[in-house]
């Protein structure tokens, strides 16, 4: 069966409460960060911005299944010389809220600019906040492995006398490694960082993810069939990479010209208006 697209005309706070509990396999967004991109869709003041996300991850908590995951695409500004601590906050109110901060993936922005600045370098990576409600989650690990690359010619090559046993950590976490297991074989699991450039170019949106990062997401956390939810759905990068892989996805979005341009390159069915004709729906099969 095609996969389904569900898009909604609204603000997320308000849309999300009409979504069923335990009913979502992947939430995978990207929200306004606090303080930025006032002049093109607002900015939340960076001490509101817990306060104004936790009403948010309350319904997010509701509608995704025990099984399923949350990637939280975020980043604390630089405020008066100082790195803003409002994503620390929110994680520990998440936490609080429910919510297992299972991971943190980081996303290296390969096509940073370049500049000058006087006590910092340029930012070329933001966070990927993985959240979970239980600690048995779906994961297809097998479908991100990577090829072994040079590690095959190289470290494996040389190995040590605790390169053929088991080595366990150092600090009593109970993981270990046996790196031997490795030789001879072409694939391995990646590491949690995701090198991949900014996308913004050829989309009418100037915070596009690029398509490869909800791609791998939910190569790792679904199966077809399944349905991914993004409720700041922007210029619909989540729905259409969905879409291509044969996910159900719902995406919110609070802006008119966003998602109208949403309608037109997912090719969903003309709007629905209602009667107060602030708000539409629209599916497609
Ligand atoms: C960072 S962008 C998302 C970009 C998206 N990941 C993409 O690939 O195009 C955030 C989006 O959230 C929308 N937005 C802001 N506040 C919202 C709210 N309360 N409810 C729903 N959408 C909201 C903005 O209009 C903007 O398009």
């Amino acid at each position: 069966m095609a996969a389904t697209i569900k898009l909604v005309l609204g603000d997320s706070t308000k849309e999300l409460k009409t979504l069923p509990d335990n009913s979502v396999d992947l939430i995978i967004t990207s929200p306004p960060y606090a303080d930025q991109r006032k002049s093109t869709y607002g900015g939340i003041a960076a001490d509101k911005y817990v306060k104004w996300f936790l009403p948010i991850s309350k319904e997010l908590l509701r509608v995704l299944k025990p099984t399923g995951t949350f990637v939280l695409n975020i980043k604390e500004k630089v405020v008066e010389g100082e790195r803003s601590t409002y994503v620390m906050e929110l994680i520990i109110e998440m936490r609080n809220q429910g919510w297992l901060w299972t991971e943190e993936f980081i996303w290296h922005k390969k096509n940073s600019y370049p500049g000058k600045w006087p006590n910092r370098f340029r930012d070329s990576w933001e966070r990927l906040l993985q959240f979970n409600k239980d600690k048995k989650f779906h994961m297809y690990q097998e479908e991100v492995m990577v090829p072994m690359g040079d590690w095959a010619k190289t470290r494996l090559k040389n190995l040590s006398k605790t390169d053929k046993i088991r080595d366990n950590s150092k600090v009593g976490s109970g993981f270990g490694k046996n790196i031997s297991n490795w030789v001879n074989r072409d694939k391995a699991y990646p590491s949690n960082v995701l090198h991949l450039a900014t996308e913004c170019n050829n989309k009418n949106h100037s915070a596009a993810f690029p398509e490869e990062l909800p791609e791998w997401f939910i190569k790792l956390f679904t199966k077809e069939g399944d349905t991914v939810l993004d409720p700041f759905a922007g210029s619909g990068t989540s729905l259409s990479v969905s879409k291509r892989m044969n996910r159900n996805s719902i995406g919110i979005e609070l802006l008119p010209e966003y998602y109208n341009e949403m309608v037109t390159t997912l090719g969903i069915s003309p709007t629905i208006k209602k009667k107060n004709g602030t708000k539409s729906l629209a599916k497609n099969h």
